[in-house]
């Protein structure tokens, strides 16, 4: 067979892998199964690029080649593992800029081949601005998560500072392609202004926001690689940076729904700076006062209950009380209790961090439920056990329009006959403010570490 149709065949085989496994990666129970299919089809992919070509390579290349597959990947795959759930967002802003860097390199690195060729040296730029730009952003966004930078400097401005500099790095980019430059210190000064932009246009947004901002610039390097597709000709290349792409929009424009906060609004505004916020952690706003329970009271709660929903969020997954929680709700069903998880599209830290945590310790996938799905069934609820969430079940998202998470979609909790709240302090959670649902007549506070609790729980459950 010609060697350049074999080729296309695997680059087809490569793209329909990441679309299926995309499409898998959709569900809790396949979306291993999809990224298995996606790592397969990539790997093809890149073994036809090294093996499938028409001209004369060295034998030093291939070892350069492989040497660098081998560190780069042994180094992903051991920080991958060690990763904790809680940290994933910072991994996967470091690995998004790896991306970008990649399609700013390629492209910075074509410019000599393709000068004179106004179309292919347009795709060079785009792929040149939006890659340095998606790696820039994405290291400062992995050093505000990681507490390598302030979470939320203030530079004066900066909305007009950021114009100009991106203003003068389009113009730039423009005067490469269409004044027919060729030469290469002009692709280094638009390599510099872009990543001088990346850096400027993270630096502002407040470590809060860094998830949004993350999933923003992962679709920026999406479309940094479907230019790199564009340039070469290269399918599977287009296929993923567009998936990637699309996907990260798609995810952006979830996770502010989500937040009930305009794209706008994250990237040139501040969060938790609304008049609500000013209500004090630990004081109720109406003047209400909470209630304590203890573990014994809370077991003979849920015991003798029909119908408990347990609703996770961040402070769960920081304790890492997934696996005992297991065990609770494996108790609970034991005696007869109808036991589901809430999952709010927005708890925790990332999108679906609740949906992963879960899966790690063996939840059944159909006790997970969505919001839309599980908030009409809060009225026939005995028990809800809120764990290490707070923002997802605020009602000031419903009642208080001076709020800055006014209008976000919670998990009506309120509508249960009891309410148990675990958390370690009055603390407020992400978005800064205090929770009227701590002083609500049928909440009780059961303070503590999420892991110890639950685990003082099933201890209790056990005694029963
Ligand atoms: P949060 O509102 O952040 O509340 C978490 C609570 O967990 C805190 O109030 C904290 O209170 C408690 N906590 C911390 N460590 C704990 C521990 N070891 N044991 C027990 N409790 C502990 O979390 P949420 O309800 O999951 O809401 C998520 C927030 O993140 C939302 O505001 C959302 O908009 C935002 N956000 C999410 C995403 C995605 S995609 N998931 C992206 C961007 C922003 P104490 O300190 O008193 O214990």
């Amino acid at each position: 067979m010609n060697q350049s149709i074999l080729l296309e065949i695997i680059y087809l085989i490569g793209s329909v892998t990441f679309i299926l496994g995309l499409k898998m990666m959709g569900k809790p129970d396949t979306a291993r199964r999809g990224n298995t299919y996606a790592a397969v089809g990539m790997t093809f992919a890149i073994l036809g690029t090294i093996f499938i070509h028409d001209k004369e390579v060295k034998p030093i290349v291939y070892i350069l080649l492989f040497g660098a597959i081998a560190i780069g990947g042994i180094i992903g795959w051991m920080v991958a593992k060690k990763v904790k759930m809680t940290a994933m967002p910072q991994l996967v802003s470091l690995f998004n800029g790896m991306g970008g860097a990649c399609a700013a390199l390629i492209s910075i690195m074509e410019f000599s081949v393709h000068t004179g060729d106004m179309k292919s040296i347009m795709m060079v730029m785009a792929g040149l601005i939006i890659g340095s730009i998606s790696f820039s952003g994405s290291m400062v966004a992995f050093m505000k998560l990681n507490g390598n930078l302030n979470s939320n400097p203030r530079i004066p401005f900066y909305n007009v500072i950021n114009a100009i500099i991106l203003l003068i790095t389009l113009s730039t980019g423009a005067y490469v392609v269409f004044g027919s430059v060729t030469d290469f210190m002009w692709p280094c000064i638009v390599l510099a202004l872009a990543l001088f932009y990346g850096i400027m246009f993270v630096l502002p947004i407040g470590g809060a926001d860094m998830p949004v901002v993350i999933s923003l610039l992962n679709s920026f390097t999406g479309l940094a690689a479907a230019s790199g597709g564009f340039l070469y000709h290269n399918k599977v290349m287009l296929t993923g940076g567009i998936l990637v792409g699309s996907a990260g929009t798609i995810l952006t424009i979830a996770m502010c729904k989500g937040m009930n906060r305009t794209l706008f609004s994250v990237v040139f505004g501040a969060f938790g700076q609304g008049s609500a916020a000013a209500a004090g952690a630990g004081t109720s706003a109406t003047g209400g006062s909470i209630k304590d329970i203890s573990v014994a009271d809370a077991a003979v709660l849920m015991n003798y209950s029909k119908k408990v929903v347990i609703v996770p969020g961040y402070g769960l997954a920081v304790a890492q009380a997934q696996h005992v929680m297991h065990e609770l709700e494996a108790l609970l069903e034991e005696r007869g209790v109808e036991v589901k998880y809430a999952i709010h599209p927005v708890a925790g830290r990332m999108p679906g961090h609740m949906n992963v945590l879960m899966a790690e310790s063996n939840v059944d996938y159909s006790k997970l439920c969505e919001m839309e799905d599980i908030n009409p069934e809060f009225e026939t609820t005995d028990v809800v056990f809120i764990v290490g969430a707070n923002d997802v079940v605020n009602p000031a998202a419903k009642n208080n329009p001076a709020s800055p998470i006014y209008g976000m979609p919670i998990l009506e909790v309120d509508r249960a006959k009891s309410i148990i709240v675990n958390k370690r302090s009055m603390a407020a959670g992400y978005a800064g403010i205090d929770n009227e649902l701590f002083y609500n007549p049928k909440t009780s506070m059961l303070f503590g570490d999420a892991k110890k609790v639950v685990t003082d729980l099933v201890a209790e459950l056990k005694t029963m």
